[in-house]
């Protein structure tokens, strides 16, 4: 071996492991990753010809490794202890331990406040990294506190893990100590990937993150994606202890140590519980799950003076937030039933109190969703409500299952007809959704239907919501939109919760709604596919309702963006004779609209324009605006880009109007929007 090869691998170790760190520890790589490869293969190669150069530190020992019979017993030079943790959400949790931590070291009242350093409580695996003059010896975990386990081939795949110190004269002995975890983004990536090449999605990131450092096989454990957080140390020989564990901190992350940024030096309480509240509300955004803060006295000396009491320190506290996840039951799998009529299954829960609501139903989706899940009744799941998003179940404990196993849960074989009007219930070729066929003979189907017609961007009818929907149709006052139209006083009258009055105004806006659009009352129809979009544009381009009824899938082909999907479903609902007749019920009970001549391929004034409406204008709501630009064939979308054509600005705008002045994008007012809309508005377009 020549000189120059020891002295290259060197030199290439130490490039690899600073790249890695500039990529995985700042996110801030300084060289493209094909640059990255290059100097790994060098480094590869050299290692392959003079395996003596192999060093503890290189970047090509974090693959690979044999898988082991079990994991080697690791005892703890200093215990790992764990911390007290105070469940109460209210501030109370951070004056109970400030409060214990003046009465143990004598503090009067009149004393300054006692410093803290505040952290996440990362919801990971404890781990302890020993560094011994800089280089990565071992990783183990917890275990029981004075004994753990060796995880050494594990640790060292998580690339954010320094093999080295970054230290010139790195310590005898350095224990670092963190939380090994999985970010939310990686974890969502991996499941994704487990889906598509049908192998098992983790529960959550938590046990991804204990699962994989527990694996025997270190190729399964190099690749979950894995990172790691330190907070604080274990065995320091040779170090110069700083006066803090903010600095300790500072220290670790100078060395090259993932630290967390989101921390904080408070003094007192107060301080203690304004960063419990800070991190709380933005818990959800942050990219990986913590299930509280910790407070630490910051003071070493002073942490040393309080000590210990059974196994927990007396200077830290874990202060927790309530559980974004939580165990419970599925005492049944019931199905509801929606306008397309499609049978959606909701897990009935033994109540349980998660993200801070009493959760007790949770929609499993499809039979897709349920397959992937493999959940059965009876079985125990975690259920996850974080931020405002609707619960759902992301996993069953199969161990829990109850014995002897409930059979699999099949929608079509549970459910063979729709449990609201007994029609039979069928899984199209390609569909996720499994639907009943009864169409709008089924009550459920009638429900939603009445809801979407009467619905503010459809025929608008204020006052129509859910409760008086379900009355109206379970009493069989309205079978149809039509018969919402023959409705009086007389008969409101007697429904719940309805006085005289508000009968009235429901009739008066019933009243209202007889004067719409063709665009309104095509989407209001509930035609599979069709949306508002769609609608806008099928009243363009036939311009009465009679032509859209009579047309072929080929002339409903010639209106932009209409495939033969939607083609299909447009030709279908027409031939259907009930929904014929429900049209000429409506034309005949008086809802009319303005119509004009066939306008063909014919492109409106504003055709392939791209409008975006920001701030209030003075004479029109932000969806007329919408509403006259889209039937002037322009688009309108949410955010100024390049292909922006125009900004139209009112009252109060905000960033768009100064996104659209960065880019140099035409600025409109609300006179000079209407003058462009006049070709049309003096024409006979009125949808
Ligand atoms: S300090 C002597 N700091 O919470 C104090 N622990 O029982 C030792 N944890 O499983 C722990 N984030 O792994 C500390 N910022 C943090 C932490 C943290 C998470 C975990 C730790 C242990 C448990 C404490």
């Amino acid at each position: 071996m020549s000189e120059s090869s020891a002295e290259r691998a060197r030199l290439l170790r130490e490039q690899l492991n600073h790249h890695n760190y500039r990529y995985y520890v700042l996110d801030n790589p300084e060289i493209p990753d094909a640059e990255y490869d290059r100097l790994y293969r060098e480094l590869e190669a050299l290692e392959a010809a003079h395996p003596e150069l192999v060093a503890a530190d290189s970047p090509t020992r974090r693959v690979g490794g044999r898988p082991l019979e079990g994991f080697a017993p690791v005892a703890h030079r200093v215990p790992m202890l764990s911390i007290r943790t105070e469940t109460d959400i209210e501030a109370a949790g951070a004056f109970n331990f400030d409060a214990r931590v003046r009465r143990e070291l004598r503090l009067k009242d009149d004393d300054p406040p006692v410093e803290y350093a505040c952290e996440l409580k990362f919801d990971g695996l404890a781990v302890n990294l020993r560094y011994e003059l800089g280089v990565l010896v071992q990783a183990a975990t917890r275990g029981d506190g004075e004994t753990g386990e060796d995880v050494t081939q594990n640790v060292r795949t998580i690339r954010c893990i320094p093999l080295r110190l970054n230290a010139d004269s790195p310590p005898p002995v350095l224990e670092v100590r963190g939380e090994v975890y999985m970010s939310r983004p990686n974890f969502e990536r991996y499941n994704a990937q487990q889906r598509d090449s049908g192998g098992t999605p983790l529960v959550n990131p938590r046990n991804g993150a204990a699962g994989s450092i527990r694996q025997l096989d270190p190729a399964i454990a190099a690749r979950r994606p894995l990172s790691f957080y330190a907070y604080g140390i274990g065995e320091a020989a040779g170090w110069k202890m700083p006066a803090t564990h903010s600095q300790v901190l500072d220290m670790l992350r100078e060395l090259g140590m993932p630290v967390s940024g989101e921390r904080a030096v408070v003094q007192g309480p107060q301080g203690l519980v304004q960063f419990h509240d800070d991190i709380g509300r933005r818990r959800d955004s942050l990219p990986f799950d913590i299930d509280g803060v910790v407070y630490k006295v910051n003071s070493l000396e002073l942490q040393s003076k309080l000590g210990f009491v059974s196994r927990e320190p007396r200077w830290a506290v874990a202060h927790k937030f309530p559980p974004e996840e939580e165990l419970t039951v599925v005492e049944a799998i019931e199905v509801q039933v929606g306008r397309t009529g499609a049978l959606t299954p909701v897990a009935r829960l033994k109540p349980v109190f998660v993200g801070g609501v009493t959760v007790s139903n949770a929609t499993l989706h499809n039979q897709d969703e349920i397959d992937r899940l493999d959940v059965r009744e009876g079985d125990s799941v975690i259920v996850r409500r974080a931020g405002d998003v609707i619960p759902e179940v992301v996993g069953v404990v199969k161990d829990r299952r109850p014995q002897p196993e409930p059979a699999r849960f099949q929608i079509l074989q549970r459910f063979p007809v729709c449990p609201v009007c007994g029609s039979h219930v069928m899984r199209q070729l390609g569909e996720a959704a499994i639907r009943c066929t009864g169409g709008l003979y089924c009550p459920a189907q009638r429900k939603q239907a009445l809801l979407h017609f009467a619905s503010r961007r459809a025929i608008d009818i204020e006052g129509l919501g859910e409760k008086l929907v379900d009355q109206l149709v379970d009493q069989g006052l309205v079978r149809t939109p039509a018969d919402l139209y023959k409705l009086g006083v007389a008969k409101l009258a007697n429904l719940e919760r309805m006085a005289q009055k508000s009968a009235a105004n429901l009739l008066a806006a019933i009243e209202k709604s007889r004067h719409t659009t063709l665009a309104r009352f095509i989407f209001a129809l509930g035609i599979r596919n069709v949306g508002e979009t769609t609608a806008k544009d099928l009243a363009r381009h036939f311009g009465g309702l009679d032509g859209l009824m009579q047309a072929d899938e080929e002339a409903l082909m010639q209106v932009p963006d209409v495939g033969p999907v939607v083609a299909q479903g447009i030709v279908q609902f027409f031939a259907e004779p009930h929904n014929r007749e429900v049209v000429e019920q409506l034309r005949a009970g008086g809802l009319s609209w303005p119509e004009h001549a066939p306008q063909g391929k014919q492109p409106g004034a504003l055709a392939g324009k791209t409008f975006v409406l920001t701030g209030t204008l003075p004479g029109m709501t932000r969806d007329e605006a919408k509403d006259r630009i889209e039937a002037a064939g322009g688009k309108v979308a949410g955010s100024v880009s390049k292909k922006t054509d125009y900004v139209v600005a009112g009252a109060e705008a905000g960033s768009k109007l100064h996104k659209a002045q960065q880019l140099g994008v035409a600025i409109l007012d609300e006179e000079a929007l209407l003058g462009l809309l006049r070709p049309e508005a003096q024409g006979k377009l009125d949808f």
